[in-house]
């Protein structure tokens, strides 16, 4: 109940009655007041706004069913406890209630129960309006927490938006940062080789122009130098084609029994006394078609990695094994297809890798060796090779806990075994006096091939594009080969020049010349290609092989 009394006002035209009622109620402590008429009764209501009006039913002016009905409607909240004579009918009560009275007494009331009825209706009425106070309020703390829900998520919608776009931001700069180390890598690189090849090329114009005598010694000392650097260069683009999964992988089908005898104990000296070394073979290994030559060098890299993370020495296996992985496998489950592989397990006790820079092991240039020691080359290329050749290849490291380097090659079913009519000595087969005609758009390198091929006694016709090369195909001399670079300007590339001399003359000999083989449309099969920059002597072997005679080409 509240502090302040509640109000009740009494209608009533028996001023008796009336008298009654309000000593019994202002005894409870409630404050009222009186109407005999219900046209007072209303007026009343509207000025004083009692909490409870005890309205009896017959008035002399109008029915009290009316001004119930009257108060009901203009004052919902209102408690209206309708009283009559006792000869009133069940209908009458019916239609009081049926008015909006909230209960009714039939005269004579005794006091008590007059007394017990109003208190319990002004309970009822404090209890309803303490419900209505708690609904409102739940209602405006639903409405708050609503409002707050979704600011929040408005926030948190803000928050993605922010974080996708520093994500993007991030992700931009590190391939900016990556291509940066990149270039940056080649550059250094390629810097150096540059600097000895023209340092010794000078050196070598120098004497000449000089007439100084240099011993002849000297001059192959200046020309070797040279000579090596290329190769190195040569080197490099291998691994970072190998990276960019754009070598030319000559597939053989290889069987690892026999090409781990082979590397055995080249793979030993590698690694170094100081190292413990073995070497463990499954029985019955599958075959898988791949270039056996990178793959020997990604086993060396793995090895290499694997010594020099032993500076104080350490064991060093390697060992392979038949795996078929399925939907539960381990391997799977880390990325790698499902399917039957030959698997190459690297492993050492070195000082082993942090993640992060597991994370970043494959990158070209990304090395931890001091400057001079490492190029950063090494996984790229295992990395590009096993890629390319369908396989996958995880890392098992900690840091001080050494390293697990397993390689996935994918079975094959062994072809049809190697070609044994090849000639065991390659050398034999080098020069020739047949008429090479030479297609390269780019004038220094077909002057430079004409000079070689010529020093091999060929005679030589040359072309700077594909026209002029189908023109001298009539040439009355006769052309016993045709030897094309791929990838040439006007139009017409190496290999589709390759295809209509194919048509045009089919039995003339073919050799395609690429350092960029993997455009589209090229079948490696179709024709032979020799991979830039190549050797003198693989130039002259890879001749007598495209004019028919029979040489190893590896
Ligand atoms: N077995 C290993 N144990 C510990 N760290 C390794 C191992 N193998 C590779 N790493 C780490 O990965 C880095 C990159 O290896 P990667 O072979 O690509 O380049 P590199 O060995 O530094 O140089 P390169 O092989 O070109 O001479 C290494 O510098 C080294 O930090
Ligand atoms: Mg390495």
């Amino acid at each position: 109940m509240s502090a302040e009394p509640s109000r009740i006002l009494i209608v009533d035209d028996d001023e008796a009655a009336r008298y009654v009622k309000r000593r019994l109620l202002q005894a409870q402590g409630y404050t009222v007041s009186e109407a005999s008429l219900g046209r007072d009764a209303v007026v009343l209501a509207a000025a004083e706004e009692p909490h409870l009006a005890l309205l009896d039913v017959k008035l002399p002016d109008v029915s009290g069913i009316e001004v119930c009905r009257e108060i009901k409607s203009r004052y919902p909240q209102i408690i209206v406890l309708q009283t009559s004579a006792a000869f009133t009918g069940v209908a009458d009560r019916t239609r009081a209630l049926d008015g909006g009275a909230d209960s009714y007494l039939v005269e004579p009331i005794e006091p008590d129960e007059l007394i017990a009825t109003v208190n319990a209706l002004l309970r009822m009425r404090d209890a309803e309006q303490q419900a209505g106070r708690i609904t409102r309020n739940l209602e405006q703390l639903v409405d708050e927490r609503t409002h707050e829900l979704a600011e929040a998520n408005r926030h948190l919608a803000d928050e993605i938006a922010d974080r996708r776009q520093a994500e993007a931001a991030l992700w931009h700069t590190q391939k900016l940062d990556l291509i940066g180390q990149l270039t940056g890598g080649i550059a250094h690189d390629f810097n150096n080789l540059l600097m000895v090849i023209s340092g010794n090329l000078e050196l070598l114009h120098e004497a000449f122009d000089g007439g100084a005598k240099l011993p002849p010694a000297e001059i192959r000392q200046l020309l070797g130098n040279a000579e090596a650097a290329t190769e190195h260069a040569a080197k490099i683009t291998q691994q970072l084609l190998a990276f960019a999964r754009r070598s030319t992988l000559t597939e053989e089908t290889v069987c690892f029994t026999d090409l781990l005898a082979d590397s055995e104990g080249f793979l030993r000296r590698a690694a170094g006394e100081a190292i413990e070394f073995s070497c463990a073979c499954g029985s019955g290994l599958w075959h898988c078609r791949v270039d056996p030559v990178q793959l020997e060098a990604a086993v060396l890299n793995l090895v290499v990695n694997a010594r020099d993370a032993m500076p104080r020495g350490g064991k060093l296996n390697i060992e392979v094994i038949n795996v078929s992985l399925d939907r539960t496998s381990n391997e799977v489950e880390r990325g790698a297809p499902i399917g039957d592989y030959v698997k190459i397990v690297v492993s050492d006790t070195g000082e082993g890798m942090s993640p992060d820079v597991i994370e970043r092991v494959f990158e070209p240039f990304f090395t931890t060796k001091e400057v001079g020691k490492g190029s950063g080359l090494g996984l790229s290329q295992v990395y590009g090779f096993v890629k390319q050749s369908g396989g996958h290849i995880l890392i098992d490291s900690k840091p001080g806990k050494g390293t697990m380097l397993s390689v996935y090659l994918p079975r094959s079913v062994p072809l049809t075994e190697p070609s044994a009519n090849a000639d065991p000595d390659p050398r034999h087969a080098a020069r020739g006096s047949e008429t090479v005609l030479i297609v390269d758009d780019n004038e220094d390198v077909r002057e430079v091939t004409a000079v070689i091929v010529r020093s091999l006694g060929y005679e030589v016709l040359t072309a700077g594009d594909a026209a002029e090369a189908l023109a001298l195909l009539h040439s009355p001399r006769g052309i016993d080969l045709l030897m094309s670079d791929i990838v040439m300007s006007g139009g017409i590339n190496g290999f589709e020049l390759a295809k209509r001399v194919h048509v045009l003359s089919p039995g003339l000999p073919i050799l395609l010349i690429s350092g960029y083989p993997a455009d589209r449309g090229i079948e490696a099969d179709e024709f032979p290609i020799l991979r830039k920059p190549y050797r003198r002597e693989q130039l002259a072997r890879y001749i007598r092989a495209a004019l028919g005679d029979p040489v190893v080409l590896s």
